[in-house]
This record gives C-alpha cells, sequence and structure tokens, in this order.
C-alpha cells in the first residue's frame, strides 16, 4: 500500500505500460483517473477496477481535452497526487512512411511531436497548476531514444529527447518556486508493449524479430510493463521524496554500453 490516500492521473493507460501502471497503483492503494483515446479498452480496464478507478476520454495533444479534463477532477471535488505523461506515439501505427532525417515529412514529423511533447507538456503544465498547493509527482515517459539517436525514428527520437530535458526544467521550476512538485523522467527500452506489435509482423516473422531484438538487449531479452510499473511506483511515492530532474533507465543494460564495444583483446 505505498499510494494509500494518494491520487494519480494517468495518460495512454488503456493499454501496453499506461495499463500497467494503473493497476499497480491501484493494487499499491491509489485512486486511479484513467486517461487515452483508446475509448474501448479504457472502459474495460475502468470496469476490472471498479470504484478505483475513474475514465476520463482524453487525447494529449488538444488543450481543449486537458480543460475537460481538469474541469471534471475540480467538479468531483478530487486532489491529484501524481501525473503520469505516459501517452506516446512511434509515428509508425498504420504508417509505412520513412521517418528518417532525410525522407521524414513535415506532417510526421509535427504529428509525433504533437502527442508525445505536447502532450507532455500540457501534462506539466496542468499538472503544477493542479499540485501546487499540496505538492506531487510528476513523472514524464521518455525512452531510450531520449538520450540516443535513432535515424530511422528521427521524429520519435527528438520528441523523447525534449521530454527528457523539459522534465528537468519543470523539476528546477517547481522547486525556485517552492511548490513541492516533484518532476522526473522514465526511459524504456525494449518493453514488450502493443506499440511493438505493428513493426513485430506475426508467425515466424515475428519470432525472428523478437530474437533479432533480444540479441541487442545485455540481458538478452525483453521487459515487462510491469517493469517500468515499478519504477512509476517508487517516483509515485514518497519514498523519492528527494528525487527530482532526474531519470531512470529500465532497458536490459542497453544504455550501459556500446553496441560497437572493442573485444577484451582489443582494450588497450
Ligand atoms: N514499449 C517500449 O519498448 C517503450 C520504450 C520506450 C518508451 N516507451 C514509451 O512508453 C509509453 C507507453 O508505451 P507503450 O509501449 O505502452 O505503447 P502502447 O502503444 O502499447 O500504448 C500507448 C497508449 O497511448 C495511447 N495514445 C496514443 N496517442 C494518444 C493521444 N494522442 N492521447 C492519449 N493517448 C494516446 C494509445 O491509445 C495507447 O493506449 C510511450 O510514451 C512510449 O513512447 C515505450
Amino acid at each position: 500500500m505505498r499510494l494509500k490516500n494518494k491520487t494519480a492521473f494517468i495518460t495512454g493507460a488503456a493499454q501496453g505500460i499506461g495499463e500497467a501502471i494503473a493497476a499497480s497503483f491501484v493494487k499499491e492503494g491509489a485512486f486511479v483517473i484513467i486517461t487515452d483515446i483508446h475509448r474501448e479498452l479504457d472502459e474495460k480496464t475502468a470496469k476490472k477496477y471498479g470504484d478505483k478507478i475513474l475514465y476520463i476520454p482524453l487525447d494529449v495533444s488538444k488543450e481543449s481535452d486537458w480543460k475537460n479534463a481538469i474541469s471534471i477532477i475540480q467538479k468531483k471535488g478530487l486532489k491529484l497526487d501524481a501525473v503520469v505523461n505516459n501517452a506516446g506515439i512511434t509515428g509508425f501505427n498504420g504508417n509505412k512512411a520513412p521517418m528518417n532525417p532525410e525522407e521524414c515529412t513535415i506532417e510526421d514529423w509535427q504529428r509525433v511531436h504533437k502527442v508525445n511533447l505536447d502532450g507532455v507538456f500540457f501534462g506539466c503544465k496542468y499538472g503544477i497548476k493542479l499540485m501546487k498547493d499540496r505538492g506531487g509527482s510528476i513523472i514524464n515517459m521518455s525512452s531510450r531514444s531520449g538520450i540516443v539517436g535513432i535515424p530511422e525514428a528521427a521524429p520519435y527520437a527528438s520528441s523523447k529527447a525534449a521530454v527528457r530535458n523539459h522534465t528537468k526544467s519543470v523539476a528546477l521550476y517547481c522547486a525556485e518556486k517552492r511548490y513541492e512538485i516533484r518532476c522526473n523522467s522514465i526511459h524504456p527500452a525494449a518493453i514488450l508493449t502493443p506499440m511493438w506489435e505493428t513493426m513485430l509482423g506475426t508467425g515466424e516473422t515475428r519470432k525472428k524479430a523478437l530474437k533479432n531484438i533480444e540479441a541487442t538487449v545485455p540481458l538478452h531479452r525483453l521487459g515487462d510493463p510491469m517493469d517500468v510499473a515499478y519504477a512509476a511506483i517508487y517516483l509515485a511515492a514518497d519514498e523519492s521524496n528527494f528525487m527530482t530532474g532526474s531519470e531512470i533507465h529500465i532497458d536490459g543494460g542497453i544504455l550501459a554500453g556500446a553496441s560497437a564495444s572493442p573485444k577484451k583483446a582489443e582494450v588497450t
């Protein structure tokens, strides 16, 4: 019950990492407001957890949706303790267009930034407004792609790098203002969620693709959404009281080294 008596607001909570965070927060005693554009899935999750969850439809890239969510929260007299800005897209879903720096269209570039970066900007802005009187925790979902370049997913990598940096601005701003709001980022990689499915294919192709990805992970396997949820629990709980402007990598060791690292005999 590490989140007992806390209320958390989670974006992109209908599936994958967001759903795991919502479920684990409920288990830890929190009341959770789940939001997503995926109404059907969200309503299913909301039913599963009964009165421990409230569902509000929210497209993170639309400020009008944020204003609507805030007014529902205020009308219900709810006080937030944590905001998890989890919603994100790679840009690949249903779109075969190249996302490299040379061929990516401005429309694709802006579409990805609108969700991944504008969404987090709004989540921080309204999170601060709702929590500044009592304090709280803002948790931004970045990625390992926010730390290293990804040639074939340039808008995704750029947006996640901006999320990482904005997290630090928010953390310092809130500290200067003495709002008692902490803000940290989580950097997952290779977590098996529906986000991967469109890229993996099916049958033998899927098996092969999974094997190839596993081979790039030092721990030789993909992660589970719960691996990320545990970090979110920590950041939402009072246990992380002295942590702000910081980042947690959950990537099976990917960022610990480089794939081009020299063999033992070559090290000088
Ligand atoms: N899975 C990974 O390996 C991985 C790695 C690094 C970072 N991440 C990040 O973790 C977060 C969750 O990823 P996931 O793997 O669970 O993805 P997912 O695609 O399984 O789930 C993402 C959720 O976000 C929702 N969403 C999409 N656009 C939205 C919008 N405009 N407004 C509100 N909700 C929207 C989707 O409906 C979906 O429910 C994302 O920010 C992603 O970039 C994931």
